[in-house]
């Protein structure tokens, strides 16, 4: 039986609210009743086995054992309490990523929160405005935290669930470890802050190095990614499939199929697919992730049982997801801000030099200065407590963030509390305008986003290269 289907049944899901003392686990898709959740969240040591029962299981950070962490599914419109014990050696929060929570309930430590000490619990609760594919993860360390494994899916259900065979949720992370299976340390290392961040390896779905994941031809998979990863960038490339994105962060968009084929997630980004399994009974065909040149590899090779197909003819387009409930933005008369990201290695700030500089730059770094910046501003991450908005924005009016990557560095840069439109790239009006939490700027890229700042408070407003954000590439935007 395929790994996301062991998962799946291990997650603890809680149908119809109240008490989740001896919750039997039921069958997706059922229960309309299944609109609230309210849990226990124990971030504590554990162990897991993440490349399968012939290797070492490996010492990891887990809530209530798992990693990742149980998967909190439920309505939309639906109400959340969920009561997170901290059994950490350090402290910790969660951070709701995506949703559009009230300020108090988003988990940035010493912004919205004190952070939750060792031993110490804290009780988040709030309703969900918007249905799509969300996840979870601390705000607190975060580059060890969610590199040790603390993250987990958060799936809303639409009203009307988009008719599919199978919704399937494959949470990516990405690991160093060593060869006896324990976690690599050196966390937050300078070299690796002021480059593409720790990137691990050993690539799992689900908390499992995958090989084969079986599937029925003619049945259609609606497939949630929700790249969990502290660093590494996904480019995932379906051979002789062609999956159509139905939604991005969440948010949903008209459905096309991916740029030149390929589906581009950075850290923190979701897409939701739908993928038509088209071919034959008894054949198979590879996911292959190209992102970083020259060390491509299969991330996992779908395989046909022999069953005959589900169906004789193929089914028609999807339909387009209903809207969420953001408001929209008023282009014409929005306001503008540019927001400027420097710093990193061979970028011409702080750095600039190459490996001659790199000396200083990594006492600058021990010294507490930090090796990215957002318009000038870098609050290295042991430092929230100081940290001054970049912005302060108008509750109510549309605004548009001209941002400008002057580094040689991708940046998958994240919104708390809102969701934006992506308006423009480089000049150009982007294709499909989509809603995005997380947007992933190549080097040297300008983009504009468009929202309307109708959530009050201060938000986090950083990069999600979580060794970046800890290095400085991190800033608040109060909506006042
Ligand atoms: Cu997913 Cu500020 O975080
Ligand atoms: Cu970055």
């Amino acid at each position: 039986m395929a790994f996301a289907n062991r998962v799946s049944r291990r997650s603890l899901l809680l149908a119809g609210g109240g008490a989740i003392a001896g919750v039997a686990l039921r069958p997706r898709g059922l229960g309309a009743a299944s609109g609230d959740l309210e849990k226990r969240f124990v971030a504590a040591p554990g162990q897991a086995s993440l490349s399968g029962p012939s290797y070492p299981e490996t010492a990891v950070w887990a809530y209530n054992g798992q990693t990742p962490g149980p998967q909190a599914r439920l309505r939309q419109g639906g109400h959340l309490r969920i009561v997170v014990e901290n059994q950490l050696p350090q402290d910790t929060t969660i951070h709701w990523h995506g949703l559009r929570v009230p300020n108090a309930m988003d988990g940035a430590p010493y912004v919205t929160q004190p952070p939750i000490q060792p031993n110490e619990s804290f009780t988040y609760e709030f309703t969900v405005p918007d249905a799509g594919t969300y996840w979870y993860h601390p705000h607190a360390h975060s580059a060890e935290q969610v590199g040790r494994g603390l993250m987990g899916a958060f799936i809303v259900k639409e009203p009307e669930p988009l008719p599919v065979d199978r919704d399937l949720v494959w949470v990516l992370g990405d690991w160093r470890l060593e060869t006896d299976g324990s976690i690599a340390g050196g966390f937050n290392n300078p070299m690796e802050i002021s480059m593409s961040g720790r990137i691990g390896n050993t690539v799992t779905i689900n908390g499992r190095v995958p090989d084969r994941f079986s599937v029925r031809s003619g049945e259609r998979l609606r497939l949630r990614l929700i790249n969990a990863a502290p660093a590494r960038i996904f480019r995932l490339e379906f051979k002789r499939h062609q999956p159509l994105v139905i939604a991005l962060d969440g948010q949903p968009v008209e459905p096309h199929p991916p740029e030149d084929g390929q589906v581009m997630l950075g850290p923190a980004m979701r897409a939701d697919l739908v993928l038509d399994m088209t071919g034959k009974p008894g054949s198979s065909a590879a996911i292959v992730d190209t992102f970083y040149k020259g060390l491509s590899y299969k991330l996992v090779e779908l395989a046909y049982t022999d069953e005959p197909p589900l169906r004789a003819k193929p089914l028609a387009l999807p339909a387009k997801l209903p809207p969420n409930t953001m408001p929209e933005p008023d282009i014409a008369n929005a306001r503008r801000h540019d927001v400027t990201l420097t710093g990193g290695m061979m970028s011409g700030m702080g750095m600039g030099g190459g490996m001659g500089m790199m000396g200083g730059g990594m006492r600058g770094m021990m010294g507490g200065s930090a090796m990215w910046a957002m318009n000038g501003v870098a609050v290295p991450g042991g430092d929230m407590e100081q940290m001054k908005p970049i912005l302060t924005l108008t509750r109510g009016k549309s605004y548009i963030l001209a941002i400008d990557n002057q580094t040689a560095w991708h940046h998958p840069i994240h919104l708390h509390g809102h969701s934006f439109r992506v308006i423009t790239r480089n000049g150009q009006p982007a294709k499909y305008r989509e809603w995005l939490d997380t947007v992933l700027m190549p080097p040297r890229e300008r983009c504009e986003i468009a929202f309307v700042a109708d959530n009050p408070g201060d938000w986090m407003f950083h990069c999600h290269i979580l060794d970046h954000q800890e290095g400085g590439m991190m800033s608040v935007i109060r909506v006042a």
